[in-house]
Parts: structure tokens; sequence; C-alpha cells
């Protein structure tokens, strides 16, 4: 009899183990892998175009992920696309219908009525930012050439000396800034900053010129990759600087009659 219910003891001991083991399984919830749509796109520059009016985007002359890690890809996306866009289009409103309709960028700045906010900060954000995407290019970097050089080494000592200028100028600033290599009236090269989207054509720069090179210190140009890191991101820069292109504003700034 004993034999008999130790029997029935361990098949009904089993019984509720397989029982348990079935309810495991049948609890176990799959995660689905994401998948290939689900993947974030950014888009493409050309994409992007301002409403009607004087002014179109100045075409960005490379892809948003060309420029990484100097510029994350979203950065460059949302600053062409969103930014800059907002200021062609503001600028486009701000002289519709006015003198300065059917003028260059370089002439409105240089006549533009420092008191009128609106286009102060709207033509200076539009020409600033059609220099700075212009001021770097993807495998660019390395140290200027031909009469820029020289120029560099006539007016800084050296392109070292240039450098710690420019970065210490960018270093400097609080808040929202930009940073300048301009051509002055007398044609030496200068560095200069500016606040908001001022620029150093306008008539109350405190260093007139031309501007050759432009460094966005704004947080919008760099937050996303970098946090509060702002002196990364400018030593960064200059692993992107144009200098073929900016040897060429050299040039064109030497032409330049005041
Ligand atoms: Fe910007």
């Amino acid at each position: 009899m004993k034999r008999t219910n130790l029997l029935l003891s361990s098949i009904l001991m089993i019984a509720i183990l397989v029982s348990c083991n079935n309810k495991k399984l049948t609890e176990v919830v799959e995660v689905p892998l994401p998948t290939a749509q689900e993947k974030v796109s950014i888009g493409f520059p050309d994409d992007v175009k301002a409403s009607q009016g004087s002014f179109q985007l100045e075409k960005l002359p490379y892809p948003y992920d060309a420029l990484a890690p100097t510029v994350s890809p979203l950065t460059l996306q949302m600053h062409y696309s969103k930014h800059y866009l907002t200021y062609t289009n503001n600028l486009n409103s701000a002289i519709a219908g006015t003198e300065y309709e059917n003028q260059s960028i370089e002439d409105i700045l240089s006549h533009l009525d420092p008191n009128n906010a609106d286009l102060r900060n709207n033509a200076g954000g539009y020409y600033n930012h059609s220099l700075y995407w212009k001021s770097m290019a993807p495998n660019a970097g390395g140290v200027p050439t031909d009469t820029l050089a020289t120029a560099i080494k006539r007016d800084f000592g050296s392109y070292e000396n240039f450098m710690a200028a420019f970065k210490g100028e960018a270093t400097k600033q609080f808040g929202s800034a930009w940073v300048f290599l301009v051509v002055d009236k007398s044609k030496k090269l200068q560095v200069t900053s500016s606040q908001n989207q001022d620029n150093p054509l306008m008539k109350n720069a405190p260093i007139l010129g031309t501007p050759i090179l432009a460094l966005d210190i704004w947080e919008h140009a760099y937050y996303l990759g970098y946090q509060y890191r702002r002196r990364t991101y400018i030593d960064s820069f200059f692993n992107v600087i144009n200098w073929e292109k900016v040897g060429e504003n050299y040039e064109a700034a030497l032409r330049r009659k005041y």
C-alpha cells in the first residue's frame, strides 16, 4: 500500500512540474527587433527651399554627414534646414517692397540701419551662415597655402599665432556670437568677433572688414554633439576649415572697393 502511495505521489509531483514548466514557456514575451523602416532619416540639403523672395539658400556643398565628427549630421541638418532657412525667409520678408529688395547681401549689410533689428538680425544671419558653410569641407583642415599663407605670416607672425588668436577670440565669447577672419580696409588680416548675428560689414562693427572665414559659436551650432564642451568644438573646427575656399575669399576681398 505504502509503495502504491509513493508511486502516486511521484506521478502527481511530475505532473505539477510539467504543468509549471509549460506555464513558464507560455509566459515568454517576444520583443520584436527594429526594422529598417524605423531608421532615422535626416534628408538632403537640396530639398530645403526658401519661400519666395530675393534670396535663396546658399547650396550646402556637402551632405549632412560629411563633416562628422566635427559637426554631427543631426546638428548640420537642424542648423541648415531650420535655423538658416528661417533667417533666409525672414530676410526675404524684411526687404520685400523696400529699397533693399534688389541689393546684394553685402550692400544690404553695409547700408542697413543698426536700429532696424529685424533686418540687422536676419541679413546678418543669412550672410554669416552662408559663409560658415563655405568655410568648411570634408577631408579639409591642414594649413593655408599661397598668398593667404604669406599674408597670415605677415599679419600674425605665424600660422600658430593666428590659430591662437582665433581660438582665443572664440573662447572668450559669452553667449551667442561669431568669430571671423577679416580683411580690413587697409587690406590687413584681423581676427574679430560679433554678438548675435552682427557682421564686420555693418557700419557699427568694431573692426570693419570683409569676412573670409566664419565660425558659428551659437549653442545650436554644437550643442547636440558637444553639450557644454564648446572649446572642443572650437578646436575641432580647425579639422574642417576649407583653406582653399578661404584663400579664394581672400583674393576676392583684396579686390573689394570700400
Ligand atoms: Fe547658426
